[in-house]
């Protein structure tokens, strides 16, 4: 792409840089781009050719309000915003937050943390997820939200954890891909964050992550190549974190030969808030530096460029590459208004009941049940009910970006009394423990919603829940063998009480429509299906074995990311250690039987693909949905080690009792694939895989072979 612009531009440019456009006004027909029949390209090439220095500098930056902000004139509110250039009618360029909601300072749809979407692991779910943040942002007069993130959890202790995907690149590159697909549907750009090795806040602006290069590409950078090949996402933003010692948002190894050369990506990239270094990381692939221009002022940008560092084509190039994806996203196909010297936006109230209707199904569907010994599902001829947890009261949240401000809201203690109009429930803090001993042994159940916080800026720094959380669901559980846990948490934890509370439900953060949904799930109307998309270590376990993979070499300076590919479940199946829950693991209030496992053929070249089958039947007497699950273990050669399991492919089905389904994935050379070191390309090894199919990364069902020649 770089070429090809250079080559049909850049003599015309020269002397187009030159001439400055006058303040004044201009007939449209004096400004080609505006003509809706060109292409995107062609109207950016026009565009671009006329700006003056000042025009394109001013396009290299944002201006950024952590807490919103709102554009001049009554116009929309906004995270980061780009002003517009009233001579050239381009408009204003409107950005907010983010992956759980929109967030511009206006309340909006709550969703459910990313992570639950993670945990649906259902495509349609992640699309209409996107698609209903989309909607507000498009009804609040927004161009671009700064989402989905889905950095993976390399760290079970990272404090962002809930605002991502998990722990898998394909499972993460999938979700984000229809998220992406169901927000740019509606018209609103997608930005893919934080690109990249972004798994920690510790040190989050400083730390360089140390990542060899097959590491890098095989497992960090890959679910941003899913993404980008599956939805043609119009942004990238990079992350605060150095990669081997460059700056991200300065590197043009990960940002230039990585993300635009190898994985095809044909957007812009912005900063992370405040991520940029210097001037030269415009040359270094980035297009805008939010929330401020500092490193990109027209002095410091004028000054790169009279040092020799950049030139004015660079420049040109980024400015471009920003302009294409307005016009992509028909920014300027709207009518002006001269008096704001701004396009017109159509803003609207946002309808709650559309966006809460998918944060419900969202919520319903990612909650995971992790532990059942037939105590759920409730009945609702129950007399007595305890509720214990603040929580049950007001939805825990993760805190920083993702935090957003709900339009409406039930509580979970709301929902069970909706429930039980007849019955007696009541509720106790955590923070009174003698109120949960006196009430807990005249309930018939007592539900404890246990919360532990999680939040941007912080990763967390242990495990365990806080002693309050813990001392709450033991006083219940020794007062009442009737109790069950709802978790209410950003990550993994654990649970030291699993074997005295009959079961635990994992709702994560689970947004505005969270109580609604715990309701519904505990009393049986919906039937849990939701999926782990991270491991949750048993105590004691430490996938990140040595001080310098975290919390870092030189005090803190340097992760070495030296477990490799070996990361989360795969580091488990790697050391053949048991965590306390696996990577696609949880429970339904069905049974499902698997049977009938096919492969459509049984070797292949490297360029070829294969399909697996398997027939899901439900064995029990509720509907309910499954998640089949594909793995292949990749050959293993001396200098290049593969993990045991791989997950290749999966789907969620629905079925009605005594209903069987036969669900089957495509494995090809994405799926198959390893970063080679030689050729700095990915390859398909030859030889013989092994491919799983399996109900969680433990838990195979049956097992083909599958040869590459
Ligand atoms: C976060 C981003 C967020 C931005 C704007 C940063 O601190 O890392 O995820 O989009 O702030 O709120």
């Amino acid at each position: 792409m770089k070429k090809k612009f250079f080559s049909k531009v850049t003599g015309a440019i020269a002397v187009l840089a030159l001439v400055t456009i006058p303040n004044v006004a201009v007939a449209d027909s004096d400004m080609p781009w505006l003509d809706s029949n060109k292409t995107a390209q062609e109207r950016a090439d026009l565009l671009v050719n006329a700006m003056n220095e000042d025009q394109l500098i001013h396009m290299l930056h944002g201006q950024g309000m952590l807490t919103g902000g709102q554009a001049p004139g009554g116009g929309p509110h906004f995270i980061g915003y780009i002003p517009p250039i009233p001579e050239l009618k381009v408009p204003a360029f409107v950005m907010s937050d983010g992956p759980s909601g929109l967030r511009n300072g206006e309340p909006a749809t709550q969703m459910p943390a990313p992570i639950v979407q993670a945990s649906t692991w259902d495509t349609v779910a992640a699309h209409d997820y996107g698609q209903a943040i989309g909607q507000d942002a498009k009804d609040r007069g927004q161009d671009l939200l700064f989402g989905p993130g889905f950095n993976l959890a390399r760290n079970p202790l990272g404090g962002r954890t809930f605002e991502y995907f998990g722990e898998d690149p394909l499972l993460s590159g999938r979700l984000a891909s229809a998220n992406v697909q169901g927000m740019q549907g509606v018209g609103i750009m997608s930005t893919l964050k934080h690109y990249v090795a972004n798994n920690q806040d510790l040190n989050r602006t400083l730390a360089s992550m140390d990542i060899d290069e097959r590491t890098l590409h095989e497992i960090y950078e890959k679910p941003f190549r899913i993404a980008i090949h599956g939805a043609e996402p119009a942004t990238v933003m990079c992350s605060y974190n150095k990669v081997n010692g460059d700056t991200a948002c300065g590197s043009d190894s990960t940002l230039i030969k990585d993300l635009r050369q190898t994985h095809g990506f044909k957007g812009l990239v912005l900063t992370d808030y405040p991520a940029a270094w210097s001037p030269t990381d415009i040359r270094d692939g980035l297009n805008i530096e939010l929330p401020w221009s500092f490193w990109t002022s027209p002095e410091r940008i004028r000054s790169a460029i009279a040092n020799g560092e950049m030139t004015w084509d660079v420049v040109r190039l980024r400015v471009k590459e920003t302009l294409v994806q307005m016009f992509r996203f028909g920014l300027f196909d709207h009518d002006w208004d001269s008096t704001r010297g701004d396009r017109v936006r159509d803003m609207k109230e946002i309808p709650a009941a559309r966006g809460n209707a998918v944060a419900l199904k969202v919520a319903q569907e990612g909650a995971v049940l992790m532990k059942n010994d037939g105590a759920l599902p409730l009945g609702k001829d129950l007399k007595h009910v305890l509720v214990v947890g603040n929580a049950a009261k007001s939805q825990m949240s993760g805190g920083g970006s993702s935090n957003t401000k709900a339009i409406e809201s039930v509580s979970t203690l709301d929902a069970i009394k909706k429930r039980l109009p007849d019955s007696e429930v009541s509720w106790v803090s955590e923070w009174n423990p003698a109120g949960i001993a006196i009430k807990a042994p005249k309930a018939d159940v007592v539900i404890v919603v246990a919360t532990q916080q999680s939040s941007e800026l912080l990763d967390r720094l242990s495990l365990d829940f806080n002693l309050v959380e813990n001392n709450a669901v033991n006083i219940a559980a020794s007062n009442n063998k009737n109790t069950v846990v709802v978790t209410q948490v950003g990550g993994p934890v654990l649970m030291p009480w699993l074997k005295d509370v009959r079961a635990v439900l994992n709702v994560w953060y689970p947004g505005q429509a969270g109580g609604e949904a715990t309701a519904g799930l505990l009393f049986g109307e919906v039937n849990p299906s939701g999926r782990l998309p991270l491991t949750f270590p048993a105590a004691g376990q430490k996938a990140l074995e040595t001080s310098d993979q975290y919390p870092g070499a030189n005090g803190g300076f340097n992760m070495k990311y030296t477990e490799g590919v070996f990361m989360g479940y795969r580091w488990f199946n790697e050391k053949n250690v048991e965590p306390a829950f696996t990577f696609g693991s949880g429970l339904s209030y069905t049974t499902f039987h698997y049977s009938n496992v096919a492969i459509s053929q049984d070797s292949g070249s490297r360029s070829d693909s294969f399909k697996v089958s398997v027939d899901v039947t439900n064995t029990g007497s509720r509907a309910g949905a499954v998640t089949p699950q594909f793995y292949v273990g990749k050959p293993k050669s001396p200098g290049l080690q593969t993990p045991p399991k791989e997950l290749v492919g999966f789907d969620k089905v629905t079925l009605q009792p005594g209903e069987t389904k036969t669900v089957t994935v495509t494995v090809g050379p994405e799926e198959l694939n390893v970063w080679d070191v030689n050729t700095h390309s990915y390859i398909v090894l030859p030889g013989a895989y092994k491919v799983f199919v399996a109900d969680s990364v433990n838990d195979i069902k049956g097992t083909a072979e599958y040869t590459v020649k």
